[in-house]
């Protein structure tokens, strides 16, 4: 009976126009929608969600149907992208943040100060970062690497020190870091932007095994190169200098990285994807 069924509706598919198989293809109603059911109502922190792979996070999750804790200094860019999401998504409830994942003192107010049906955070993505200039280890200035370092690597520690003891109580949570291919290659000029990545490689694998006895998991997603403001910043608003580091390659977007991201957090509870990397075509 099942098989017959199931042949009638194969003959029915097979007759369809290439351009409807398609559009069910994408639909994939087997797995992709019943694994998104897994997101709605969670509560995912974004750090750095002003911008960029942060950004399109928050896209990807309000899709799903959770509910954002949104984070980054540009608060107005925070509220404009809540209010676009939440007339998009009137269910999704958002709550914007200006934080500067740096300032130690305000981290630690982050939990206290939310509104309290925000406090639970289950998933956290610690996305927030950057790299300045492209100066040899000899010549980089002293504020490029404090910038680097307490960003990438304090303020990540911090955020998640915050956020971790919550999800130690609640017995579940998950911490996506988001790390990048320089964290296990160098080049030069990016020797303290690599440095910062190694010390995320090395927090998350850490936090992995730390954690390994607790349901909380713990992901780092490595991109290669992304086309967001990442290089804008690198070259301090050049443009046209940020646009040049494309030109060859067919760059990663914001939206291919949220996409894995929302992918390695929609996994059942009992898979831990520990690690990706994701790099861009040369063409
Ligand atoms: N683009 C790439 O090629 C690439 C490759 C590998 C890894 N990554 C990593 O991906 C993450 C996101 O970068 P992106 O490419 O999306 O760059 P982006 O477009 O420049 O976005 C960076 C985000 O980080 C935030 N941020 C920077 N400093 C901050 C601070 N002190 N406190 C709080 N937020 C801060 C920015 O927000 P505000 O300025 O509003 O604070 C912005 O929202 C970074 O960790 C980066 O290292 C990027």
């Amino acid at each position: 009976m099942i098989r017959s069924t199931l042949s009638k509706f194969q003959k029915a598919f097979f007759s369809l126009p290439s351009s409807s198989k398609d559009l069910i293809r994408t639909l994939d109603f087997s797995r992709g929608i019943n694994s998104m059911r897994r997101l709605e109502r969670k509560i995912v922190l974004i750090t750095g969600a002003s911008a960029g792979i942060g950004e399109a996070c928050a896209k990807e999750f309000a899709a799903a149907g959770s509910n954002l804790i949104l984070t980054a200094r540009r608060v107005d860019r925070l509220e404009r992208l809540k209010s676009d999401l939440s007339k998009k998504y009137p269910q999704v409830r958002i709550h914007t943040l200006q934080l500067d994942v740096r300032d130690k003192t305000n981290v630690d107010k982050l939990v206290p100060g939310l509104p309290s049906e925000f406090k639970e955070v289950d998933i956290l993505v610690n996305n927030a970062g950057l790299v300045i200039g492209l100066d040899k280890i000899n010549d980089v200035t002293d504020d490029a690497i404090d910038t680097m370092i307490d960003t990438n690597v304090k303020g990540l520690i911090y955020v998640t020190r915050a956020i971790l003891p919550g999800m130690k109580e609640r017995q579940r949570g998950h911490i996506i870091n988001i790390g990048s291919v320089s964290g296990t290659q160098v080049y030069p000029g990016g020797g303290i932007y690599c440095a910062s990545k190694h010390a995320v490689n090395a927090i998350s694998r850490t936090l992995l095994l730390e954690l390994v006895d607790t349901p909380i998991r713990v992901t780092e997603i490595n991109p290669g190169m992304v086309e967001t403001e990442f290089s804008i910043v690198r070259f301090k608003g050049d443009k046209e200098k940020a646009g040049k580091v494309y030109q060859g390659f067919n760059p990663l977007t914001g939206e291919d990285i949220a996409e894995t991201i929302i992918f390695a957090a929609s996994r059942p509870d009992h898979v831990n994807i520990a690690g990706m990397f994701l790099q861009e075509i040369i063409i």
